[in-house]
């Protein structure tokens, strides 16, 4: 049996604690929230203890593993606490604020024997994964581009007050938001970023990024467009791959759908329980890699991805497109953007 536990009972603990009770070898032992409140409603359907101090918690709840799923900034101090008790670790996107802290991560972990997987949710979403299976079976040929929208709401007041501090948060929608758009448009693409330019926009008076867009190219040449927007008209999370013989789009609210040959067929119906599906699948992906297997995605790509939001804050606060080197650095191509041809 393995004894998990969670730290940071808020909004997405519950899709947690729910995929544990499903799994047949999991017991969530313990659940740990500075508000006992929600350690508790978190907690109480499964009978797990509560705690608000983590470092009880792993002192005294003889866990094997820990989900950690509290503000970005925190992930660091969490994941060297549990490698250092021992723990495996399941750590919520975005992997860390800083590529330094990425590295320090996956470098105790590595020295304390353990297990760390990075909570990139949208490669077990299932209509996302009946868009990678459409790509795998090679009908549509090779991915040339793609476009990736997702609104979001980055007003005062419509989220907890850490997601507005940039030293909490790491940043505003393109690091929280935009994260996912990246972690799932760099998979369908098949590469890692090489290049990009991004703006971003800070609205109705908050310290972080409401909106954003990046332009990048992947290393294999699929271009690929991120935007992020808060407050749109329309809430819109949809994902449109172009590839050499038809098109794929994909999002949570309308499904998979095809298009080759003047011909449209749905290969996902979107179902309330997907998203609830997805956190299981990679709460199982994770138990998998305890018992020695390999995660579904790698903490290269989950740190890649905190590299490339840097990367576009980057590029939008000096308005120039920037160059990925092979070991993340970010240069700047010198060119100012009227410069580019
Ligand atoms: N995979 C997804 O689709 C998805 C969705 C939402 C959030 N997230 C990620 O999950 C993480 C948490 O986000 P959220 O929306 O649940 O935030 P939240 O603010 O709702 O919950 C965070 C919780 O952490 C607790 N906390 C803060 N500091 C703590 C400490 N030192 N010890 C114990 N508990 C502490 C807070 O009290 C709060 O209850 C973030 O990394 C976020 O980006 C992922």
């Amino acid at each position: 049996m393995i004894r998990l536990g969670i730290i940071g009972a808020g909004a997405v603990a519950h899709f947690h604690a729910a995929s544990a009770a499903r799994i047949i070898n999991v017991e969530l032992a313990a659940v740990c929230d500075l508000r006992p409140e929600s350690a508790t409603s978190v907690a109480s359907p499964w009978g797990a203890s509560t705690y608000t101090d983590y470092l009880a918690m792993f002192g005294e709840a003889g866990l094997d593993a820990v989900i950690v799923n509290t503000p970005h900034a925190l992930h660091l101090e969490m994941v060297l606490a549990a490698a250092e008790h021992g723990l495996h670790v399941l750590v919520e996107k975005p992997m860390a604020t800083t590529v330094a802290d990425c590295d320090r991560m996956i470098e105790a972990c590595r020295d304390a024997g353990v297990s760390l997987v990075i909570g990139q949710i949208q490669h077990f979403l299932p209509e996302k994964l009946a868009a990678q299976d459409v790509l795998a079976g090679g009908e549509l040929g090779r991915v040339l581009m793609i476009r990736d929208y997702r609104t979001t709401d980055y007003r005062p007041g419509t989220r907890p007050a850490w997601f507005f501090s940039e030293a909490m948060a790491g940043g505003g929608a393109l690091m929280n938001i935009g994260g996912h758009c990246l972690d799932r448009s760099i998979w369908f693409g098949g590469a890692p970023v090489e290049s990009l330019n991004a703006s971003t926009h800070k609205r109705f008076g908050v310290p972080v990024e409401t909106d954003g867009a990046i332009s990048l190219t992947l290393r294999n040449g699929v271009h690929v467009s991120v935007v992020v927007v808060s407050d749109a008209t329309q809430r819109t999370d949809e994902v449109l791959i172009v590839c050499e013989h038809g098109t794929i789009s994909c999002s949570p609210h309308s499904g998979t759908l095809v298009r080759s040959n003047g011909t449209t067929r749905t290969v996902w119906e979107p179902l309330p329980e997907d998203i609830q599906e997805g956190f299981f699948l990679q709460l199982v992906d994770f138990i998998k890699v305890l018992d020695g297997g390999t995660p579904k995605v790698s903490v290269e790509h989950a740190r890649h991805i905190v590299e490339v939001v840097l990367a576009s804050y980057k590029a939008a606060g000096t308005c120039s497109p920037l160059v990925l080197g092979p070991s993340g650095d970010a240069t700047n191509t010198g060119r100012v953007l009227s410069e580019v041809p």
